[in-house]
């Protein structure tokens, strides 16, 4: 395995593009989820140069904090609060072009100015984890990130 991703590429897509397959052949041959969500966030945070990357766990009735990479955040997320819990609640994704703008966002860092949240689900299509990025720009996220952050779900959902 190498010891560095290397990511080529100019525009979002490109970048998405050459970091998929790394990402697959980093968790491929390891089962241990937990070893794997630590190096998928490394490697989005690097590859593409995120501000926060992380997963929150579905723990009982709440989200808990997993693997990330970036500042230290918030442990535990109700259901339906925050980005987060509201992206568990809906069973959707959420885009937030202004965390300032999102009601109830919960403000980890004040460095964080947009967000997107994917939820992760398991085989009875039940919330199990939500993959969390936070960027210090404003609107960073859009469809183009959605549609490449999708796969790097379903990969996670193999062995979650
Ligand atoms: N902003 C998130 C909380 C988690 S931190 O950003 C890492 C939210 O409102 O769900």
């Amino acid at each position: 395995m190498a010891d560095n991703l290397i990511v080529e590429g100019n525009t979002k897509e490109e970048k998405y593009t050459s970091l998929l397959p790394q990402i697959r052949s980093l968790v491929e041959g390891e089962k241990d989820g937990i070893a794997n969500l630590g190096n998928i966030c490394s490697a989005l945070k690097y590859g593409m140069g995120f501000y926060w990357v992380g997963f929150y766990l579905v723990k009982e009735s709440e989200l808990v904090l997993g693997p990330f990479q970036g500042t230290i955040a918030c442990t535990r997320i109700a259901f339906g609060k925050g980005v987060c819990g509201s992206s568990w609640q809906r069973k959707n994704t959420i885009i937030v072009d202004d965390v300032d703008q999102f009601p109830g966002h919960i403000a980890c860092s004040s460095a964080s100015k947009s967000e997107i949240v994917l939820p992760v689900f398991n085989a009875a299509k039940e919330v199990v984890a939500v993959l969390d990025i936070d960027d210090n720009n404003y609107a960073t996220f859009d469809k183009t990130d959605e549609k490449y952050l999708l796969e790097i779900v379903a990969i996670v959902e193999q062995y979650i």
